[in-house]
């Protein structure tokens, strides 16, 4: 463990301030919501005791399957309770160890990834949206769902400005192997039978592997039938740099994709 002596007792202070307004842990209510300070002593917290596995800045290290924690509020809808939970009880079956703080700690733990949280684009994006509809369809639909149309290798983008700042979305579009998606990782391996498969991953198992082929096939394939299987840094979307696509065919795309946001 790391020995962190020093910083408990730098922390002793502040707790004692604020130890009163703390209940008890089944309080779905952050009570320390409206301090700054406990972000930031949450942040050393979790340097110290999460981020070998999250990561310092809390996006997830993929090789541990450890997730990105600045997208569970958005993209898996925990709430604050749920978090606090996680962190004392740690996730049965999985490496996310259960941890014992005590209750101004666990809430300090939450500040700070609240406020590491994505939070979607909250400015209105200036483009057209109408020219960003037909760029879509040209050079995105093939891969990406939007209203119900379009295919299934990429991730679904119907309300993708609800869960992804607008600067995460250019660097998505400028270059996508840089961040890539969970449950779109790409792999590729050729069977027994000499076929040669390639696409994103959607779970796997010692035995088996089951993935989305490049012809947006979901398939499922025993271990014992691959060989030369590669987990890709490349993902499977192609970059779009300013040749293909300028700044402002870019801001008419995320224009389009706000405006098609169901509510
Ligand atoms: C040994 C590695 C490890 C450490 C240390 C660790 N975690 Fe985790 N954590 C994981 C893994 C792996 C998961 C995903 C488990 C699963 O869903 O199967 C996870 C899941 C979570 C989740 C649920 C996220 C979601 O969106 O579903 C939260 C919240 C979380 N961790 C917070 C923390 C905090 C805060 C700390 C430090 C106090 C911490 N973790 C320390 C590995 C770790
Ligand atoms: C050949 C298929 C393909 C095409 C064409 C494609 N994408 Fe993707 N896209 C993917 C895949 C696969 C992922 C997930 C892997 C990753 O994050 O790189 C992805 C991820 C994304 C993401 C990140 C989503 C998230 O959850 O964060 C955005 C945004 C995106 N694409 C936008 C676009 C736009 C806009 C276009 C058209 C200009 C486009 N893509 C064209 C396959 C494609």
């Amino acid at each position: 463990m790391i020995n962190n002596h020093k910083f408990v007792i730098s922390l002793n202070a502040f707790l004692v301030l604020i130890i009163l307004a703390v209940n008890a842990h089944s309080q779905a209510v952050n009570p320390l919501e409206s301090d700054p300070r406990a972000a930031r002593l949450g942040g050393s917290i979790f340097r110290a005791q999460c981020a070998t596995c999250h990561g310092a800045d809390a996006k997830g290290i993929s090789t541990l399957d450890a997730p990105d924690l600045t997208m569970s509020w958005v993209e898996r809808q925990l709430s604050e309770e749920e978090v606090f939970q996680t962190i004392r009880e740690g996730i049965p079956g999985s490496i996310m160890p259960p941890h014992t703080f005590n209750d101004t700690e666990v809430w300090m733990l939450v500040s700070f990834l609240k406020s590491v949280a994505e939070v979607g684009t909250t400015n209105q994006i200036a483009g057209n949206s109408d020219r960003g509809a037909r760029l879509f369809s040209s050079n995105c639909s093939r891969c990406h769902r939007v209203d119900g149309k379009g295919g299934s290798l990429g991730p679904e983008l119907s309300n993708i400005t609800g869960r992804r700042s607008q600067d995460a979305l250019v660097r998505s579009i400028r270059n996508p192997s840089a961040n890539i998606t969970r449950l779109y990782k790409p792999i590729s391996f050729i069977t027994v039978g000499n076929e040669s498969v390639q696409g994103t991953i959607k779970s796997e198992d010692a035995f088996s592997i089951q993935l989305m082929d490049s012809n947006q096939v979901l398939r499922g394939f025993s271990k014992l039938d691959l060989r030369e299987l590669r987990r890709e840094e490349q993902s499977l979307m192609p970059s779009f740099t300013e040749s293909s696509l300028s700044d402002s065919d870019v801001n008419d795309l995320l224009s389009y994709l706000q405006s098609s946001r169901s509510p």
